[in-house]
């Protein structure tokens, strides 16, 4: 009877986490898929511990969930813009589960039931912790990459021959382990198999530091596919099923939002993982000093006024500044004058994944009104003001034609195809990939610099102070 609970039970939570994925499709029904997710993993924790073997040590597993709990709440509390390395965290914890589950259940076969190491259930658990281990070092890795860490360089670190010392690395922990496989319990059996984890450990590490800052969000998501593949062979060798469904969804969506990922860059993933990227920085930086005309508040308030068709185009310092509530107020007092305003959402505006969409939401601007790149840039040319919040990389028009810069081919949106430009940023520092942008030197383009929650914040005094409105 309670077995056939909980197979119920693990169906229903499976049937959550398909709805859970595809109801965090749209922002409008997002909410929705994150309490589905959290219904079914309530569903198979309550499932799993409600099963004869398990509840007995209800102490420890009361003792686990405080734990989880208490390095869980103070996670949830960061900021969204460190999100990114917040999930790194988590994909680290997942991975070091996976590894600590199967290291667990072959020193416990190896001891009591030898019978059990079948070559069937040595594969999965070598599978599981090889995975395990290098996602838990590899996502710590990125998660410190992305923190800034001051002891882990953000750059990428590389040295000759470093694809073939990884790749030779990875060979003799597969040899070992298929020796393992076939001596399950012999006498050197459980030193090889503290081997390949210390392999897979220092393979975490070695896979990481030739990635550059830029490509850690992608890294993460790749990441992630690996935790939910070591979840599935997990499953295996715990005969779960559950494990399997849940690990195969989580590794496929991993590896699908990372192939979403490369294409918006332009990049493959082998360039991604070991193209070294971020190296080229700085690139056009440093040369001769190019002009920026900045323009006054008044006189940006003015032409916006003046404008019947605005496109907003957010990035990154939106998200720094926090400013997307001002961004709803400017909209507001856009919308009051008739004009049509539109958002330019491009798919790596930001840091990670729907970043733009996220904060925008939270401001309660319409989902109507958020427009993907290719739905918006034909429209740019009949655009009054393309006015950009914090965004660099995403709008540099050398992405289209320049062979040398590390953008090249990724799409981005037109802004240099309307009629005026305003950008808001706080100084001459190029973005993310660390170059020039060409369109902040355009005739076309004025620059309001500053603080992106500020400089809003000053366009919207300015508006509301009455002056213009027409
Ligand atoms: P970026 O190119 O990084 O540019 C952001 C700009 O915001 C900077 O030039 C910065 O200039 C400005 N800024 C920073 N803080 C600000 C503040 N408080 N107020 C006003 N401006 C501020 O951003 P983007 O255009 O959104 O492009 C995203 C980049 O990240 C792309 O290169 C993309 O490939 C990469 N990336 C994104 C993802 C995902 S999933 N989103 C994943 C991997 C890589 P100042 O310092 O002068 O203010």
């Amino acid at each position: 009877m309670i077995d056939a609970l909980t197979q119920l039970s693990y169906v229903l939570a499976t049937a959550l986490f398909v709805l859970a994925l595809h109801w965090m499709n749209d922002p409008k029904t997002a909410r929705r898929g994150v309490q589905a997710g959290v219904a079914a993993m309530l569903i198979a924790v309550l499932a799993t511990w409600a099963q004869p073997l398990i509840i007995i040590h209800h102490v420890w597993i009361v003792l686990a969930i405080a734990a989880g709990f208490m390095v869980g709440w103070p996670l949830s509390r960061v900021p969204l813009t460190a999100v990114p390395q917040r999930t790194a965290l988590s994909h680290a914890f997942g991975g070091l589960a996976a590894g600590l589950v199967g290291t667990a259940e072959y020193f416990l076969w190896l001891n009591e039931a030898r019978a059990n190491l079948t070559p069937f259930r040595m594969t999965a658990i070598l599978a599981e912790i090889i995975l395990g281990y290098l996602t838990f070092t590899g996502s710590l890795m990125a998660a410190g990459k992305l923190q800034e860490i001051r002891w882990i360089p953000q750059r990428p670190v590389t040295y000759p021959l470093q694809n073939v010392c990884n790749i030779g690395l990875l060979l003799v922990a597969f040899v070992l382990g298929v020796a393992l496989v076939l001596n399950p319990a012999v006498s050197w059996s459980a030193a090889v198999f503290l081997v390949i984890i210390g392999l897979a450990l220092l393979f975490g590490v070695l896979l990481i530091i030739p990635i550059g800052g830029a490509d850690m969000p992608t890294v993460i998501s790749i990441l992630n596919s690996y935790a939910g593949l070591s979840a599935v062979a997990m499953g295996f060798v715990l005969d779960n099923k559950l494990l399997i469904t849940a690990g195969a969804l989580d590794g496929s969506s991993g590896l699908i939002l990372s192939i979403i990922m490369c294409k918006a860059m332009n990049r493959s993933f082998a360039n991604v993982l070991f193209g070294a990227f971020g190296s080229v920085a700085a690139s056009g930086a440093g040369g001769e000093q190019k002009a920026y005309k900045a323009e006054t508040i008044e006189g940006a308030a003015q032409l916006l006024e003046q404008s019947s068709l605005v496109v907003i185009i957010p990035g990154y310092g939106m998200a720094v500044a926090q400013a997307q509530h001002k961004v709803r107020e400017l909209y507001d007092q856009l919308k009051k004058r008739g004009i049509t305003v539109k958002f330019a959402i491009h798919p790596v505006a930001g840091r990670m994944p729907g970043h733009m969409n996220v904060l925008l939401a939270e401001a309660d601007i319409p989902y109507t009104d958020l427009t993907e790149m290719d739905e918006i840039n034909p429209d740019l040319p009949q655009c009054d003001v393309a006015l950009v919040v914090g965004a660099n990389d995403v709008v540099n028009p050398a992405a289209r034609y320049d062979k040398s810069s590390p953008i090249y081919g990724m799409p981005i949106i037109d802004a240099d195809k309307a009629r005026t430009v305003f950008a808001i940023k706080r100084s001459k520092n190029p973005g993310f990939a660390g170059i020039d942008n060409e369109l902040y030197f355009a005739d076309k383009t004025w620059m309001l610099f500053g603080d992106a929650k500020a400089v809003v914040g000053e366009l919207v005094k300015q508006m509301s102070g009455g002056s213009g409105s027409h």
